[in-house]
């Protein structure tokens, strides 16, 4: 088994498929890596670092996936890139379907097999593959360590003889894997913590870690979740009276992190132009779904703004902004993935396409879309309806190819 690991080519990808720690354990299957020289310079890993794990360095993508039976990346690649790869060779990768469900048909004419680890079912078997949660959880420790660097005052209650501080109030919107990892690190920080989800089950959780929930109807929380765990779109009537509740909040608060997402849509709205201005100047709000549209009315993506003094910071891919933890933790949920399907026998890998992991991730095969979500997607043309990520759901998304 050839595995070929590729520098990143999207512009402000930090993070690396592969660690030297994760290439050992791949040696240790039997396989042979392939490392593109300078691949985990910005996550500090040096060429000598993988040299010394076992890889093979070399200087082209042309040198590094000759003769690869798979390659691991972290972002998809470059349609340049991606002319590169042989026909049959498997990719895994964040290869992002809903955010362009047409690159699956390059994918297909390419004949690579795909497999998008965003997309790794919530079960137990699958939990040290979960990309999402090791992500998320570094994205929701640097959203707070960014709003504190940005906060003109301290999070912690101060007692000194020149008077006391008092500790920062910090509102987290959305109390998922994200959510959940700010509102421990705010906690930790010394601030007041609340917190708001549309999912009942978030409420014990926010409660368990010493944060104070906030919601406006229990009720109609207890069917906000689907089987597999995400939120569901709420009714129009349900985000009218959420934000009236969350307004007279948030012009308290001293830092408001968004985390919220609904899985194939985009990021609801749950801070309005008026919220924004109704904070104090000093005020941050950090939005962490500006890629997926944001949860912030005046959010813009990749950029910090301060609008009449309130900071808005729109900082993309944050787990890259600790780009050594989150590949070393990327690249370990990509080995647990690959390691599950290589036949220990022949030291090759053995996908089994009926097992519910494969079923969940796999976008081609064999020169074809596959997955159900996008089977369409070659009708470039029309709107294409295609069911939530989680089927049990029973919701529909519209995807503009
Ligand atoms: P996510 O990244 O899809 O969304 C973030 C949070 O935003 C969620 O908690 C969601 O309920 C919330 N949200 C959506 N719309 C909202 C709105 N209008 N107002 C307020 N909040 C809103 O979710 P994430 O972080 O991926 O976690 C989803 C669930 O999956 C959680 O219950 C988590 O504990 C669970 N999970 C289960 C795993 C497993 O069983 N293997 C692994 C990781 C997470």
């Amino acid at each position: 088994m050839k595995i070929a690991v590729l520098k990143e080519t999207q512009p402000g990808e930090t993070r690396v498929a592969a660690s030297p720690e994760s290439i050992k354990k791949f040696l240790s299957l039997g396989a042979e890596v392939t490392v593109e020289k300078g691949a985990g310079e910005s996550a500090h890993f040096s060429d000598a670092a993988y040299s010394d794990a076992g890889a093979v360095m070399a200087a082209s993508v042309s040198e590094v996936v000759k003769g690869a039976d798979l390659i691991l990346k972290v972002q998809r690649p470059e349609a340049g890139e991606l002319a590169q790869y042989s026909r049959g060779v498997k990719l895994a990768g964040l290869l992002s379907p809903y955010a362009d469900p047409a690159v699956l048909d390059a994918y297909a004419k390419a004949g690579v097999d795909a497999f998008s680890l965003d997309l790794m079912p919530r079960i137990t078997r699958a939990q040290s593959m979960d990309v999402l949660s090791s992500q998320s959880n570094l994205s929701g420790y640097k959203a707070v360590i960014d709003a504190s660097a940005y906060f003109g005052r301290a999070f912690p209650m101060m007692m000194t003889a020149a008077g006391t501080i008092p500790p920062a109030k910090v509102f987290v919107m959305g109390a998922g894997v994200a959510g959940l990892q700010a509102i421990a690190t705010a906690r930790r920080l010394g601030a007041i913590v609340s917190a708001t989800d549309v999912r009942f089950a978030a409420k014990e959780q926010v409660e368990s870690l010493g944060a104070t929930f906030i919601t406006v109807d229990e009720e109609a929380m207890k069917n906000a979740e689907t089987s597999g765990g995400y939120a569901k779109e709420m009714s129009e009537d349900f985000i009218i009276r959420q934000a009236e509740f969350v307004a007279a909040h948030i012009k308290k608060q001293d830092v408001v992190i968004t985390t919220a997402l609904i899985p194939g849509r985009p990021a609801p709205k749950l801070v309005s132009e008026e919220m924004v201005r109704s904070m104090a100047p000093g005020s941050i709000i950090v939005d962490l779904a500006t890629e997926q549209g944001g949860n912030v009315a005046l959010s813009q993506v990749g950029e910090v703004i301060d609008t009449g003094g309130v900071v808005i910071l729109g900082f993309t891919n944050v787990a890259g902004r600790l780009a050594a933890d989150a590949s070393n933790l990327y690249a370990r949920n990509l080995f647990n993935f690959i390691s599950a399907f290589v036949d220990k026998e022949t030291k090759s890998l053995a996908i089994d396409w009926e097992d519910e992991i494969i079923a969940g991730v796999g976008l081609t095969r064999d020169g074809a879309v596959v997955h159900p979500n996008f089977i369409n997607s070659e009708s470039k043309a029309e709107k294409v309806k295609t069911p939530a990520p989680d089927t049990q759901a029973g919701g529909e998304v519209e995807i503009e190819t």
